[in-house]
């Protein structure tokens, strides 16, 4: 998750978007694609895959969930459209759009990720019951930002089948998805993942299944760093992150990009990493005291940064 936020603003528009223009329609996109919770993730993920050319089937919870998960989509489509960077059209994407609360339509998906809220038993339930829903051609996914694959894998029939797509936020314009491949990840699998996020015009990197992934566990390395950097009065705020903007040319600073994650956020991945990986984790304690007060970042209005009125 900690590398999640950082894209937002960053990419002028959306990649999925780019790929319409560059390629032909559905090259490599799987015909029928479904993402089980529409919220922020699921719907940037339904919207790639309608923009792609996909029929997308989004489950949610209840019916009103289903709609309002479709008027996200669609918008999300109709800024597309208003930006003309698709020649899509919202009434050609909500006919390949279906919004559900039933998982009987998973049938025949070639390809369903899971996308419901960051809680162990809630995706468990939801990969078990899309797993008894479709056949053992599907390809069952997880967009999880930092469940293990192997223990999501263990309530699995069909482990061989299963795999993490981690997509970042916000889904339309950020380049990168993780694909993670957990010990029974069956190989091809991962060449088949790869060729459809090659598909959406994103890049692909294959990640073994391991804490933190590659994103989070270098993200938040550069984040503590930088946080006992400041603790230490070696600069200000804006310095570090110009150090790494001007002189290495990241495009959003580590303090700032902890400040557009949230610090409560980072925070948690820090002690999750520390308890996996070991003290290089350990939270700093200015990150500690800031999210005691209330200092979040951009969300609470302070955090290394003021923001309020932003
Ligand atoms: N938000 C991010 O920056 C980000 C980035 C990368 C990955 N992720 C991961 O993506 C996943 C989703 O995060 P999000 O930010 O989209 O959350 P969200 O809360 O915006 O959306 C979750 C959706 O799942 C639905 N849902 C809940 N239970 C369900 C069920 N049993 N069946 C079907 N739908 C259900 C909810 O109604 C909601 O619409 C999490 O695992 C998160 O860690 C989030």
């Amino acid at each position: 998750m900690s590398a999640d936020a950082r894209r937002e603003g960053v990419e002028p528009r959306s990649s999925s978007e780019r790929r319409e223009t560059k390629r032909p329609e559905s090259a490599g996109v799987p015909t029928r694609v479904a993402v089980i919770g529409g919220g922020r993730m699921g719907a940037g993920i339904a919207h790639a895959f309608a923009l792609a050319g996909a029929h997308v089937i989004v489950v949610e919870r209840d019916a009103d969930a289903a709609a309002a998960a479709s008027v996200r989509v669609l918008d999300a489509v109709r800024r597309s459209v208003e930006r003309g960077t698709t020649t899509r059209t919202v009434d050609e994407v909500a006919a390949v759009l279906e919004a559900t609360a039933d998982t009987a339509g998973l049938a025949g998906c070639e390809l369903v990720i899971e996308a419901v809220p960051e809680e162990r038993a809630l995706k468990v339930d939801a990969l078990a019951r899309a797993e008894r829903a479709t056949d053992a051609g599907t390809v069952l996914a997880t967009n999880t930002s930092s469940i293990s694959i192997a223990d999501l894998a263990a309530a699995l029939e069909r482990p061989g089948r299963f795999l993490g797509m981690h997509f970042f936020n916000p889904v339309p314009a950020s380049q990168l998805v993780e694909i993670v491949a957990g010990p029974a990840t069956e190989t091809a699998l991962v060449d088949r993942a790869r060729g459809w996020i090659e598909a959406l015009d994103k890049t692909p990197i294959v990640v073994r299944d391991t804490p933190g992934f590659a994103s989070s566990r270098l993200g938040v390395a550069l984040g503590l760093e930088a946080i006992r950097m400041l603790e230490d009065g070696v600069a200000s705020a804006a310095d570090i992150d110009a150090a790494m903007e001007l002189g290495y040319r990241h495009p959003v600073g580590p303090l700032r990009t902890t400040d557009l994650v949230g610090l409560d956020v980072r925070l948690g991945i820090a002690e999750e990493l520390q308890a996996k990986l070991g003290d290089r984790f350990a939270p700093p304690e200015l990150l500690r005291r800031l999210v005691a007060e209330g200092h979040l970042g951009r969300k609470s209005g302070r955090g290394f940064y003021e923001w309020s009125g932003q």
